[in-house]
């Protein structure tokens, strides 16, 4: 197995999401292998409403990820203006149908549908996101043997682990700054990091100052989606940053087709952070591949505790 984490030139230690997600499907894999042959297949449904193309690509790669697995995968395509009585009609038969242990619905839905109403009516379950009060209540009280917990901040606390080992430290005691306040990512990594007893903080866009209080971080997690936002000199030396941004913007030159090029980038400035953090998290290659394989391992999850 390729090694989750290699040292730059800097010094600091670049954690590989793509390594670590290899990793985690391997053991899902097994851990399906070990159910199917008790005589369970874990099930996933994925729900994708409307033609969004980013949308289209992670649902083609939830669906890949899940057949790898040796799970039973299934896709329904509905139409941008599917009306909203009939996704949740969807969603109702998916949660009485044995077959599904995990039931994803694509996000962002189409304007006239209230997503939050969708959500909630997924089974807790066979919420294989983590976005269900019910779900985040779980978490909240620190209850992780009956919560799903939502797939990038449980990505992402694998990667902070790996590194804090590799460093010899623990993750309690330390202070912990998440940036970003989303139901998605922020809450739940402040939730998980607060369960692992660091001293968490999460800042936002109406925080004071925040390069001074990102500045006392020994753990810095960056979920805003603003490109490059965290300056590189916000970083206490030795500090470890998990980057969740995935922004493009304008790259140099044309493609091939003679388009302006884009590039990816996180909401950590990563040339400027590399030269003080202690470990960090590229982007592309860093948390995005985890998202994937924790909705893998939380299908494997859910059911086994269908099974019993
Ligand atoms: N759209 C972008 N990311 C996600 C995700 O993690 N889950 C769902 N359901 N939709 C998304």
């Amino acid at each position: 197995m390729a090694d989750i984490l290699v040292t730059s030139e800097s010094g600091a230690l670049i954690i590989d999401g793509k390594a670590a997600s290899a990793a985690v499907l391997d053991e899902v894999a097994k851990g399906a292998a070990e159910l199917i042959a008790a005589g369970i297949r874990p099930g996933l449904a994925v729900v994708l409403v409307g033609e969004d193309p980013a949308s289209q690509v992670y649902v083609k790669s939830k669906g890949k990820a899940a057949e790898t697995c040796g799970f039973h995968s299934v896709q329904h395509t509905l139409p941008v203006e599917t009306p909203q009585a009939d996704l949740i009609a969807l969603v109702q038969k998916l949660n009485s149908d044995p077959a599904i242990h995990g039931i994803l619905v694509q996000l962002p839905l189409p304007k006239h549908i209230d997503s939050q109403l969708v959500l909630e009516t997924i089974a807790p379950a066979k919420d294989v996101d983590g976005f269900h009060p019910v779900n985040a209540g779980l978490l909240a009280i620190g209850d992780r043997k009956r919560a799903l917990v939502p797939c990038t901040p449980a990505g992402s606390l694998i990667l902070l682990q790996k590194a804090m080992d590799a460093l010899g430290r623990p993750i309690a005691g330390c202070d912990a700054v998440v940036v970003g306040r989303s139901n998605i990512v922020g809450k739940p990594m402040a939730q998980l990091l607060l369960a692992e007893s660091a001293t968490v903080t999460i800042a936002h866009s109406r925080t004071k100052d925040l390069a001074s209080v990102v500045k006392r971080a020994d753990i810095v997690v960056a979920a805003v989606g603003i490109p490059e936002m965290i300056k590189g000199d916000w970083i206490k030396k030795g500090a470890v940053v998990i980057d969740v941004g995935i922004n493009r913007v304008a790259g140099e030159g044309l493609n091939a087709k003679g388009e302006p090029k884009t590039r990816l980038v996180g909401d950590v400035d990563f040339a400027g952070a590399v030269k003080h953090a202690a470990a960090i998290t590229p982007v592309p290659g860093g948390v995005g591949p985890m998202t994937i394989c924790m909705l893998m391992s939380n299908t494997l999850t859910a059911a086994r505790r269908a099974k019993g």
